[in-house]
């Protein structure tokens, strides 16, 4: 795993948002997958730039976000098909519907689950795939526990998860108690994956990601079997790694 320390969450965003620029410029119409979450936000903003500067285009890609709620509609600004249409298809400039969502609203969700990872297989797969990590570890909506060649599936969510994303609710009861996600066997069929974090409440999860045994008990640690995985980080988020030193000497 490639491990680069960054001064900032905008030199987080600024590194991310390179890592797409290169696989744009091998592949134009490159398939894309998205994270939604805070941490992501300074990659899109670093994307939207270039894109409003004319160095960047997302015309010809396609997309795929990570998971969705069950019971919100995209409609609705908690929704992560609301983030994914305003947050990155529109200022990147990605006409709407190009980037799929898990469909949280269907009558079948185990159908939808399945046609979701047949989607993205249809696709030809996804060549970069952003990531985010729940301080519990989490990749897309992959709790603890989770098997580690999952698919697409249903996942209950986590009381800590409930708890993290009640910013975005009335309170934590609001938060949806199942959702739907990439499975951490879909993540892993990514061709490269770069997963940004910051701020000290992220530490112990990107230690254990990082540098723990892979465990289902820290569902980011199966990223440690992925050949093309990258992990950007601020000085505090990567507080508690080991081999930091290590870290730094190598990008250097
Ligand atoms: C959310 C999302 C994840 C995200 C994570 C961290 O619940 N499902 O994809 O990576 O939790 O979110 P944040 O970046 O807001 O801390």
């Amino acid at each position: 795993m490639e491990v680069v320390i960054a001064a900032d969450a905008h030199d987080i965003g600024r590194l991310a948002a390179d890592r797409f620029a290169a696989v744009l410029t091998r592949r134009p119409a490159a398939v894309l997958g998205f994270a939604t979450g805070s941490s992501p936000i300074a990659v899109y903003q670093s994307l939207a730039e270039r894109v409003a500067a004319g160095e960047l285009s997302f015309a010809a890609t396609r997309g795929f976000a990570l998971d969705e709620y069950v019971g919100i509609p995209a409609g609705d600004a908690r929704s992560y098909a609301w983030f994914i249409r305003n947050r990155i298809e529109i200022p990147l400039g990605m006409p709407a519907g190009a980037v799929q969502v898990p469909d949280g609203t269907a009558a079948d969700l185990e159908r939808a689950a399945l046609r979701f990872d047949r989607a993205i297989a249809s696709a030809g797969g996804i060549d970069l795939q952003l990531l985010g990590v729940g301080v519990n570890g989490h990749i897309g909506f992959n709790e603890p526990g989770s098997s580690l060649g999952s698919r697409t599936r249903i996942k209950t969510l986590a009381d800590q998860t409930r708890v993290d994303n009640a910013r975005f609710f009335h309170s934590p009861a609001d938060v949806p108690t199942r959702c739907l996600t990439q499975g951490l066997g879909t993540i892993l069929e990514a061709r490269a994956i770069v997963l940004v974090a910051s701020g000290a409440a992220k530490a112990a999860a990107i230690a254990a990601v990082v540098e723990g045994p892979v465990t289902s008990m820290w569902p980011g640690s199966v990223l440690q079997h992925h050949p093309r995985a990258t992990v950007i980080v601020d000085e505090a988020a990567a507080s508690r790694l080991q081999l930091a030193d290590y870290y730094r000497s190598a990008a250097s």
